[in-house]
């Protein structure tokens, strides 16, 4: 039902928020990956712990987050972008003016402020507040906003009274849910496709703090990812060490060396698209010392042995109708080295830049690229963000 969607659920302080943990498993048994933010107020009905052992990530609750200050502040954004559906299950009268006030005084309100999914508000509260003149005027703003609302159900309440203001049952949530993530989904070239995206360096370890890598900051990788995102591709991001909160904006799977990659993209080889911007090491160590090596041992040669090629092995174990996307970053005869690669690897397209060319390169905002296919030669020039939306347009045309 939900398979491939993602689905931030938003638990408010009510005591419905006990339902919300059983609510997530209906979610992820129908093949959804849940992230969960809750109000302060939503803590004090159950532990954080509870929703962040069963969504299997961290829960947002603060903006500013006290105990580890250099943690990012931006979740709001970035979830609101990695979300399909926004979910708020119990959704109390309190976050409900809220919201219809545009107020963003925590995560889950801020949230609401940033995401660009669609966002449905389950209200729960005693009847007697249902009914007040002032939860009836929020619900009908709400509405005219553009918000989905689920109406609860009428039973018995924890007030001990009979009465509206009940969660509604799971299959209802989930029904509406499937049916607001179906008419919200992109329609695109890469609709239903699955997408890998690899992004960043690699770190070959010599000792525990020495390692060999180079300059990626991965900002090519993630933007090709959202660009496959806005085509309506279903995208994983399979990214290095690299700082970027972005990541967060993806279903991302994090590796450190080549052989972590080399592993991780042997389970992904059933994907539709893979494109292969990941700046890979060819190169390890022989020996990787698991102390660090201290300094008078005087002057050392470090042998090095040939890591996995990922995407060769992609090439050579490629399925029907796959497209294999690769990159080249060369300093010398682009256009020979990029047409080579894309007969020894077995590949579709390579993307093709000059290390040495003003604005292309590691770390740049912007790319110059030389699309090469067997029978196809394109440039473009642009920021990242532009170029890969050019790339993957001129691939995948609507
Ligand atoms: N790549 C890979 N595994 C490696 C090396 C590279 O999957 N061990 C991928 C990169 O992600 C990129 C493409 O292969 O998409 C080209 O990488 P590059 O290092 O430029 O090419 P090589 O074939 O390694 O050739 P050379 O280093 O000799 O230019």
């Amino acid at each position: 039902m939900f398979s491939g969607k993602r689905i931030l659920l938003g638990v408010t302080g009510g005591i419905a928020a006990y339902k919300a943990a059983y609510l997530l498993r209906e979610f992820q048994k129908a093949g959804a990956e849940i992230r969960v933010i809750m109000t302060p107020s939503a803590t004090r009905f159950v532990g954080t712990e509870t929703f962040s052992a069963l969504s299997r990530h961290e829960v947002a609750v603060d903006v500013f987050n006290n105990e580890n200050p250099s943690e990012s502040w931006t979740k709001h954004i970035h979830w609101g972008e990695w979300a399909d559906l926004f979910v708020i299950a119990p959704c109390t009268a309190n976050t409900l003016a809220k919201i219809v006030h545009g107020q963003s005084d925590n995560m889950l309100t801020s949230t609401v402020l940033a995401a660009r999914c669609p966002i449905l508000i389950c209200p729960t509260m005693d009847g007697e507040m249902y009914e007040s003149p002032a939860v009836s005027a929020n619900l009908t703003k709400i509405s005219e906003m553009g918000f989905y609302l689920l109406e609860p159900e009428s039973g018995y309440l924890a007030s001990g009274i009979e009465d509206k203001g009940r969660l509604p049952e799971f299959g209802v949530i989930l029904k509406k849910s499937v049916e607001i993530v179906k008419k919200h989904a992109i329609k695109g070239p890469l609709t239903g496709k699955k997408v890998v995206v690899t992004a960043g360096p690699t770190r070959e370890f010599l000792d525990p703090v020495r390692f060999l890598s180079n300059p990626s900051s991965g900002k090519m990788g993630l933007a090709m990812a959202e660009a496959a995102r806005s085509l309506g591709g279903n995208v994983t991001l399979v990214h290095g060490p690299i700082q970027s909160a972005l990541t967060e904006r993806f279903h991302s799977e994090s590796f450190v060396s080549a052989d972590d990659l080399f592993e991780l993209m042997k389970k992904h080889a059933d994907a539709d698209v893979i494109i292969m911007a990941a700046a890979v090491a060819d190169f390890k160590p022989a020996t990787s010392h698991s102390n660090k090596v201290k300094k008078d041992r005087g002057n050392f040669q470090i042998e090095l042995k040939q890591n996995p090629d990922t995407l060769k092995w992609l090439g050579e174990n490629r399925k029907t109708g796959q497209v294999l996307i690769g990159f080249a970053m060369e300093t010398e005869h682009l256009k020979e080295n990029a047409l080579a690669k894309l007969s020894k690897k077995n590949i579709d397209w390579v993307c093709a830049n000059n290390l040495t060319e003003a604005g292309a390169g590691f770390g740049t905002d912007t790319n110059t690229i030389y699309l090469l296919s067997k029978d196809t030669e394109k440039t473009f020039s642009g920021t990242k963000e532009a170029v890969s939306r050019e790339i993957l347009n001129f691939i995948f045309p609507g």
